[in-house]
């Protein structure tokens, strides 16, 4: 760590002074995305002050979004924001990999399991229909980004649980091996704020807000053949738009 020293006879604080002399080196590229900042304890050795002291310049960091924190880890630079695109119906792994970014799953269920009534209505399944369930947290580079849920009806893939790893590609396999393309996607997107599940599967503070994605995904025929609810973390993602005046009938929802 080669921070300019710090002006003790200054009125501001040195907290802050900390924060601006990390903010030009983010700035300048001495830490680039992904990379780890010095701990508070480093900080307090190194420039002689307060564990305190250190703990709120990383905070304020953090609050400004520039950098984020993961339990027990540290605390790293978020680098830039990725684009959440509403214009096109991409999957998780062809997202990252159209930006040079590891895309990486935890699995935290994959079962056959009865759908309720509000995925059964969303889909139009038969009463008590069974779909395939997986939730898995997705990681770019090892950072956590989201945690998506998916339900399928496991008529179209019965075999999905066997042939299927799900720390792979869920929209490849279903393309390659039932032919089940997403063509179309109704997806609603509200603000949230982490509950203590996911803040802790995400390695982010409870309650920092989140988004809350609903997804609906249509076969080319119109067939709503999966139902999705995802939480993506804010401070990774924004989101992008382009409005046109193009007749609306060609947007209506299935
Ligand atoms: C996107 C969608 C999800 C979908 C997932 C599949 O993230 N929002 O609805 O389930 O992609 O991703 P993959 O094919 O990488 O498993």
């Amino acid at each position: 760590m080669n921070l300019a020293p710090l002006d003790r006879e200054s009125v501001v604080p040195l907290y802050y002074q900390i924060q601006q002399r990390f903010l030009e080196q983010i700035r300048n590229g001495v830490f680039k995305p992904g990379e780890s900042l010095p701990s508070e304890q480093e900080i307090a050795e190194q420039l002689g002050v307060s564990r305190m002291t250190g703990r709120q310049a990383l905070k304020s960091l953090c609050d400004l979004g520039v950098t984020y924190s993961l339990r027990g880890k540290g605390t790293f630079v978020s680098g830039i924001k990725l684009e959440k695109d509403f214009r096109q119906v991409t999957s998780f792994t062809e997202e990252m990999q159209a930006r040079g970014l590891r895309p990486k799953s935890t699995v935290l269920d994959f079962q056959v399991a009865e759908a309720d009534q509000e995925i059964a209505s969303a889909i139009h399944l038969t009463p008590r229909e069974n779909v395939i369930s997986l939730r898995r947290i997705r990681f770019a580079n090892l950072s956590p980004m989201g945690i998506e849920w998916s339900r399928i009806p496991q008529r179209l893939c019965p075999d999905l649980l066997e042939t299927f790893d799900p720390r792979n590609s869920l929209y490849e396999t279903l393309s390659q091996r039932y032919g089940i393309r997403m063509m179309i996607a109704d997806e609603i997107v509200e603000a949230g704020l982490a509950g203590p599940e996911e803040s802790r599967l995400l390695g982010i503070e409870r309650k920092s807000p989140v988004f809350l994605f609903t997804r609906i995904s249509y076969l080319q025929n119109g067939e709503a053949v999966e139902f999705v609810k995802s939480i993506y973390r804010s401070d990774r993602y924004r989101i992008v738009n382009r409005l046109t005046r193009i007749n609306r009938e060609l947007l209506k929802a299935r």
